[in-house]
């Protein structure tokens, strides 16, 4: 079991075996990252990136590559980060990255700090809202913060979708039209807005659905195992069926002076 910090959720050794050393832990895809990245056309020369929810950090290796800057990457789990900490040490650029077991809600960082702030699948946690406005306050003046975010694509999704993902722990999905508002409303300017193509969903869940089957023969028998492969076999179902209806938008916001 692993408990970093206050209020982590315990984590157990099947959890750990699930998703150690996987590629990414949420959708994405290294080409939105890079995209992304390129639209921001006023940062300094080697910026301060924040990298929150980092895992086992893809966005985040490539983010020290492409900026040349620093990048303190944060997570609630030690795992992910000792998978980072290998891949930057491989490539060369441990340098350039800082890693950091904390959480997203309590930043264990001084106010105005970053050019800017990070969240590749992860602000879905704290509630886009929720995240972007007290994440601002640690942005230097007119810093940017990127997100991806699972938003509703339809303003009459279908019913399936709606059941499951009201039901998801945590998830509060919103439209991108009421994201666009809350960005305005809490001192941001909307600078870009992308959705990631469905080959970020399945960059995803292959790697995944490939490590269940393995688990599979081992743990059959283990009811936190099955509970576990049975969640995520159904968002996977549901994902082929309602991928119209829903997916991961990349958000691009300025801080306003
Ligand atoms: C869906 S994954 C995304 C990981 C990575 N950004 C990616 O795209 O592959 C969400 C990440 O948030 C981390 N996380 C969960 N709760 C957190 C918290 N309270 N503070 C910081 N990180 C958290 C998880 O450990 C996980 O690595």
């Amino acid at each position: 079991m692993i408990v970093d910090v206050k209020g982590a959720r315990m984590v157990s050794d099947v959890f750990i075996e699930m998703f150690d050393r996987l590629p990414r832990q949420g959708p994405g895809k290294n080409e939105c990252t890079k995209k992304a990245f390129e639209i921001l056309s006023e940062l300094p020369e080697r910026p301060h990136i924040l990298d929150i929810g980092c895992g086992s950090g893809m966005q985040t290796l490539l983010l020290a590559q492409l900026s040349g800057g620093k990048v303190d990457a944060l997570d609630l789990y030690r795992i992910f980060l000792d998978d980072l900490n290998e891949r930057a040490m491989k490539k060369g650029i441990s340098d350039n990255i800082r890693t950091c077991v904390g959480s997203m809600t309590d930043l264990p960082y001084e106010k105005d700090s970053f050019d800017l702030i990070w969240a590749e699948g992860s602000i879905y946690i704290m509630g886009f809202k929720e995240g972007v406005s007290y994440w601002k306050q640690f942005l230097k003046n007119k810093g940017y913060i990127c997100v991806s975010e699972i938003n509703w694509l339809k303003d009459n999704p279908s019913e399936k979708a709606i059941s499951y993902w009201n039901n998801y722990p945590e998830v509060s999905m919103k439209t991108v039209e009421e994201n666009k508002e809350t960005i305005s409303e809490i001192g941001f300017d909307c600078i870009d807005i992308f959705i990631l193509p469905e080959s970020a969903w399945w960059d995803y869940y292959h790697p995944l659905e490939l490590r269940l089957e393995e688990m599979k023969k081992k743990y059959s028998e283990n009811a936190e195992f099955n509970e576990f492969s049975k969640e995520i076999y159904e968002e996977m179902e549901i994902y082929k069926e309602c991928s119209d209806d829903y997916g991961y938008v990349f958000y691009i916001m300025k801080k306003k002076e």
